[in-house]
């Protein structure tokens, strides 16, 4: 397959990246997002997430030509889809983002285009979508090629795993799945393996699923090791030396746009079979009202000690470590939980500047002043902040 002329539909932390990696490898990618803002940023050769080594590589392929944003689809040899999941209501999956995008390019939709959704998607979406281009553009059907790719990188190492990780490609028909597999070869060096629509999608489900499952565990744990007097990061790492044996560290709860999402979206398909899956994620919600209690009963025990009520600093905002994202973010919950309840709450978070609610502090400012401080995300910069015995410390992520 010679390079193709690409349309990238979502610029987030996903599309962004994507579209950037392809566009190095010199085809012509048009990216294509709603947010005016996202628009203009990209075509600056700027870009508006955190993720290391990106903002160089948008910058050329920008600079170089290769890569342009715009606030709609053009005519294009592949279509690839990167916009957003939710969930609405009772943990329902919210796929209007997905149809708005599919229906955004219809118009410029010709015989022999290849449209690939990468969004994390319930069994079935591809179909649904197939039908939905079907359905307005007649002269098309069995005409264009599309298929289903989830993606499955780590933020803060993007670039290397979407170039590196293996890929799971799964068409509507046998040849749409071997035009995806020619695609993706353009710029991916990991394996891409075959496989149908349907498989793919439930992939990226299962994947999260597990490591959400495996995650819940470790929680339970923690709140077991807790009530029994035993230290939890000690238990683990004792337990994980018999050599078949790999329990995950606790935390605050489970956040961000995959773990925390979706499994739910196998059990809104699947609400009978799907009980471990349900339970993992009740647990895992339950984690950060847990950390919640902790905290607050901890300000109870300084305000009797010290007849005043405590400056509590929230150490890390983000839903994991050295990143920036706040999305479904438990740590930002529980900050947000304990201010609401009237708590003196000073959130830290490094790896943003500002935040359009909360004051943000620096951790020199909170040492000064902090009465209790929350260890909620295991941030890179948070590594023995504290020497001060007077403080109170609850570490609910191992530091
Ligand atoms: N972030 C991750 O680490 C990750 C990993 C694997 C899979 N995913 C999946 O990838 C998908 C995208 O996630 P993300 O993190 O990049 O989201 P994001 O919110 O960072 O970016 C989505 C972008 O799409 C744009 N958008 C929304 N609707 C649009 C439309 N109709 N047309 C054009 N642009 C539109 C938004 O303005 C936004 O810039 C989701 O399904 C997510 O579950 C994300």
């Amino acid at each position: 397959m010679n390079p193709q002329k690409t349309v990238m539909i979502g610029l987030g932390y996903i599309g962004l990246p994507t579209a950037a990696v392809i566009a190095s490898n010199d085809i012509q990618v048009t990216g294509v997002d709603v947010s005016e803002k996202v628009v203009e940023t990209i075509n600056q050769g700027k870009i508006h997430i955190v993720e290391p080594s990106l903002d160089e590589l948008v910058h050329k392929v920008v600079q170089d030509g290769y890569l342009k944003a715009t606030s709609k689809p053009v005519a294009a040899d592949v279509f690839l889809i990167a916009v957003p999941t939710p969930f609405k209501g009772e943990y329902i999956p919210d796929l209007s983002y997905v149809e708005s995008a599919i229906k955004s390019l219809i118009p410029f939709l010709e015989k022999g285009n290849l449209v690939i959704i990468e969004s994390t998607s319930p069994v079935g979406t591809t179909k649904k979508m197939q039908h939905i281009i079907n359905q307005e553009r007649p002269d098309l059907e069995g005409e264009f090629y599309m298929a289903y790719c989830p993606e499955r990188v780590l933020p803060g190492n993007v670039i290397y795993e979407l170039e590196h990780n293996d890929r799971a490609i799964g068409g509507i028909n046998e040849t749409s799945t071997k035009k995806a597999q020619a695609f993706y070869s353009l710029f991916v060096k990991g394996e891409l393996h075959a496989t149908n629509a349907q498989t793919a999608e439930m992939t990226k489900l299962v994947e999260n699923a597990s490591r959400d499952v495996q995650i819940a565990f470790a929680n339970e744990l923690s709140m077991i090791a807790d009530k029994a007097d035993i230290n939890v990061w000690e238990l683990i790492n004792l337990a994980n030396k018999h050599p078949r044996v790999n329990i995950l560290q606790p935390g605050t709860g489970v956040g961000g746009h995959c773990i925390a999402v979706d499994p739910w979206f196998i059990v809104s398909e699947f609400p009978k079979e799907a009980r471990i899956i349900r339970t993992a994620r009740e647990i895992n919600n339950y984690k950060t009202e847990w950390v919640i209690e902790k905290i607050k009963n901890a300000a109870l025990k300084f305000e009797l000690e010290n007849n005043k009520k405590p400056k509590i600093a929230c150490m890390g905002l983000a839903f994991k470590p050295n990143i920036d994202d706040l999305r479904e973010s438990p740590a930002l919950y529980v900050t947000q939980s304990l201010i609401n309840q009237g708590y003196k709450v000073l959130p830290v978070e490094p790896n943003i500047e500002t935040h359009e609610h909360l004051s943000i502090y620096s951790i020199d400012e909170i040492i000064k002043q902090a009465d209790i401080i929350v260890y909620l995300v295991a941030h890179k910069e948070f590594g023995l902040t504290v020497d001060n015995s007077n403080i109170n410390v609850l570490n609910f992520v191992g530091l």
